[in-house]
């Protein structure tokens, strides 16, 4: 499975996925501030990958910081959480990863400074390894949804290169093949910056595992003929009530699936579900630059001039969705919010 991100001698190391698949090429950031750039590059991209790419580029920051006192440390560093914050405003991750670090420095200020330097680092080092052991769950409870012989499309990456590794999508595929079912994977191309041709396609084929490329378009025309037996899909934000924000063409995958009786399900870590806000139609949606749809690998494609609208993402309201996986159950929808009840038990009806 590909490498997407570590950090290595006090830098950050991600692997540059806007060169992919024509060049595997890793860079080094040696500061915070090349690592928010690599976020909105696109360097690296996935909800999980860029809430992890912001922790460790907070736990890069946090080394510079001249300060002897708690208060004083803490302070320097708002302004390194929010450059990591305002990079991309969709995912949910970049703002729980730093949630998560603000509450470990405020429940540890006994460690000093030093410790504290040290602890940053331990914790996005953590929150790597702990996404990986998430993903394999989100496999291990969503296996089930795939029976031997499944043919499952999915939209953008939503794969090892958008988390940690092992993927949120693509574990209850990665399970199924691990368990020797067989399993056919459909990945649509994904515009305007084609994760799914770019990416899927590219980590499925060298983990091989079987992959078609289809244009978005021609998702329909599959499942008319009955070629698809569930959809999986990633999500940047799930809110309270089930709503699913994700990569843009998400929205008409999930109507199709409806239309033609295909499940639909979202696995997403519970990092990318946010309880505090209500519906999809709050999450911020960010409008990318236009160049993404009027110009392919240095080729411009559409007259000079024309209007563009670039959203990067949609909604999916909670009535497309099936069920959603995440590592701590299996929900509908609308039973999300048994995540704030402890313990939290995987729903035990069908879907
Ligand atoms: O713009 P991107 O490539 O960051 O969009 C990524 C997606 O939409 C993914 O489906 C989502 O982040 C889930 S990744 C596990």
């Amino acid at each position: 499975m590909v490498k997407t991100i570590e950090l290595v001698d006090g830098k950050v190391v991600m692997l540059d996925q806007s060169r992919l698949p024509l060049e595997v090429r890793y860079v080094e950031c040696a500061d915070y501030h090349k690592v928010a750039e690599g976020i909105k590059k696109l360097w690296i991209r996935g909800a999980p990958a860029i809430g992890i790419a912001a922790a460790m580029g907070a736990a890069i920051g946090a080394q510079e910081i001249k300060a002897d006192r708690f208060e004083e440390f803490y302070e320097a560093l708002e302004p390194v959480f929010s450059t990591m914050i305002a990079t991309r405003p969709t995912a949910v991750n970049i703002e729980w990863a730093v949630n998560r670090l603000r509450k470990l420095l405020k429940s540890k200020k006994e460690l000093g400074v030093g410790g504290l330097k040290a602890l940053l680092i331990d914790e996005a080092n953590n929150m790597l390894a702990e996404d990986i052991e998430v993903n394999r769950e989100i496999g291990r409870l969503g296996v089930r949804f795939i029976r031997d012989g499944d043919t499952v499309i999915t939209h953008c990456n939503a794969g090892s290169l958008a988390t940690g590794g092992y993927g949120t999508a693509t574990a209850p595929i990665r399970a199924a093949i691990e368990r020797g079912r067989k399993v056919h994977v459909i990945a649509d191309e994904t515009r305007p910056v084609f994760q799914g041709c770019r990416l899927t396609a590219w980590e499925l084929m060298q983990d091989g595992i079987p992959v078609t490329l289809i244009t978005d378009s021609a998702a329909g025309a599959l499942m008319r003929k009955g070629e698809i037996s569930l959809a999986i899909v990633g999500t940047d934000r799930t809110a309270a009530n089930g709503d699913v924000v994700n990569k843009i063409g998400t929205y008409t995958l999930a109507v199709l699936c409806k239309e033609h009786g295909v499940p639909f399900y979202v696995a997403a870590p519970t990092s990318s579900i946010d309880l505090s806000i209500a519906t999809g139609d709050l999450v911020p949606i960010e409008e990318r630059d236009p160049e993404e749809v009027t110009v392919v690998s240095g080729c411009r494609i559409a007259p000079e001039g024309v209007n563009v609208r670039n959203p990067a993402f949609d909604v999916t309201p909670a009535k497309y969705v099936t069920a959603i996986i995440t590592e701590k159950g299996v929900f509908k929808p609308e039973e999300l919010h048994k995540l704030k009840e402890s313990p939290v038990r995987s729903s035990t009806r069908s879907f």
